[in-house]
């Protein structure tokens, strides 16, 4: 186990307005991962960084089998070996997973420490991949003690959650308010196919009320809003694939606007899909595999959409009947 080093409190964290997803590294099984895609994986995080995005999302669950912790590794790795600029500005975000073994706050600290292990240096901030409230609500209150005792013991530098939804952030959030520990950020899955997290549960509301920073994950669709794919051409193997089939003719209207504006824009899909989060408060956490895709993500950075444009596409989304799936554990 590595000794985890005292880190300086959550202020010292300076958030970019765009972040970068590692879910796909060291994943076979929805990402077709192999490792011959490790260098182009550490070009992609040297130009991140060069560009300012220097939010890594990764987290303990990550790698599909023998791979599993490959995604801390490799971030790792790479952030180790980066020489730059920002290179004070890396921001390494692990995600601990409510695992059901996990159930004392000292298997949070174990868990983080694992962590730092992987990465060969301290996870810069620690959220809590799920909330158990769903199906196991006894679980929770350890883990959020735990992952509270790690921002306490300043072994991070700030705390995060994902997929909780407003009802059970509120229910919660004074176990941290009450040992004065800030929550800095909430990730849920949004992006113009999932706008569910906002427009039905209103966690933007709740988010802005405790100075909580949204993380959008999944802000590509995993890949539907770039518009590469489309009905009648190839899709990815797999769950992908199936999942592409079901949403395609539901959601020609969104494409068509994304693609009118990124037209009218000079711009890509992709980066009008991301600047759409980006305007809606969020930072956008796309994952990318390639350095072209990762130029072409930092490309939706630097500019705004109107409010003209954002209504356009805010409309298609209501003429659209599909959404993606929300992901199980998220919680209301
Ligand atoms: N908290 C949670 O429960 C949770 C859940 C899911 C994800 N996340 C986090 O959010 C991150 C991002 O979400 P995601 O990876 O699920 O999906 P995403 O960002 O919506 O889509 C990423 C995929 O789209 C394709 N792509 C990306 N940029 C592109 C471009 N410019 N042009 C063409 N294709 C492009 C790539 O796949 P192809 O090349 O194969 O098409 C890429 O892997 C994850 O990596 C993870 O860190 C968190």
């Amino acid at each position: 186990m590595v000794e985890i080093q005292s880190q300086t409190p959550a202020d010292a964290i300076a958030l970019p307005e765009m972040g970068c997803g590692t879910w796909a590294w060291g994943n076979r099984l929805l990402w077709g991962y192999t490792p011959d895609m490790d260098v182009q994986l550490q070009a992609v995080f040297n130009h991140c960084v060069d560009q300012g995005v220097t939010l890594f999302d990764t987290g303990d669950s990550y790698g599909t089998g023998r791979l599993n912790g490959r995604s801390e590794s490799l971030l790792g790795e790479f952030a180790n070996a980066y020489k730059g600029t920002n290179e004070h500005k890396i921001c390494l975000a692990t995600k601990l997973a409510a695992y059901p073994w996990r159930l004392t706050r000292n298997s949070m600290v174990k868990a983080c420490q694992a962590s730092a292990a992987r990465l060969s240096r301290n996870v810069d901030i620690a959220q809590l991949h799920w909330s158990t409230a769903n199906y196991a609500p006894w679980q929770e209150g350890a883990l959020l003690d735990g992952l509270a005792d790690l921002y306490e013991r300043r072994l991070v530098k700030g705390i995060g959650l994902s997929n909780f939804g407003p009802r059970r952030l509120q229910k919660i959030y004074p176990k941290f308010r009450d040992r004065g520990i800030p929550i800095t950020l909430l990730q849920v899955q949004y992006s113009l196919l999932s706008t569910y997290p906002v427009t039905e549960l209103g966690i933007k509301d709740v988010c802005d009320e405790f100075g909580i920073r949204l993380i959008a994950y999944s802000p590509l669709a995993l890949g539907i809003l770039t518009g590469k794919y489309q009905v009648g051409k190839k899709l990815p193997s797999g769950l992908r694939g199936f999942l592409f089939r079901q949403l395609l003719p539901g959601v020609q209207p969104i494409l068509n606007t994304l693609m009118a504006i990124a037209r009218y824009r000079e711009k890509t899909l992709a980066q009008v899909a991301l600047n759409w989060c980006i305007c809606k408060g969020f930072i956008p956490i796309p994952g990318a595999k390639t350095v072209a895709q990762a130029q072409q993500n930092t490309g939706a950075l630097g500019w705004r959409l109107d409010g003209g444009e954002i209504l356009e596409l805010d409309n298609a989304v209501s003429q659209s009947d599909k959404q993606m799936v929300q992901n199980i554990f998220q919680t209301r």
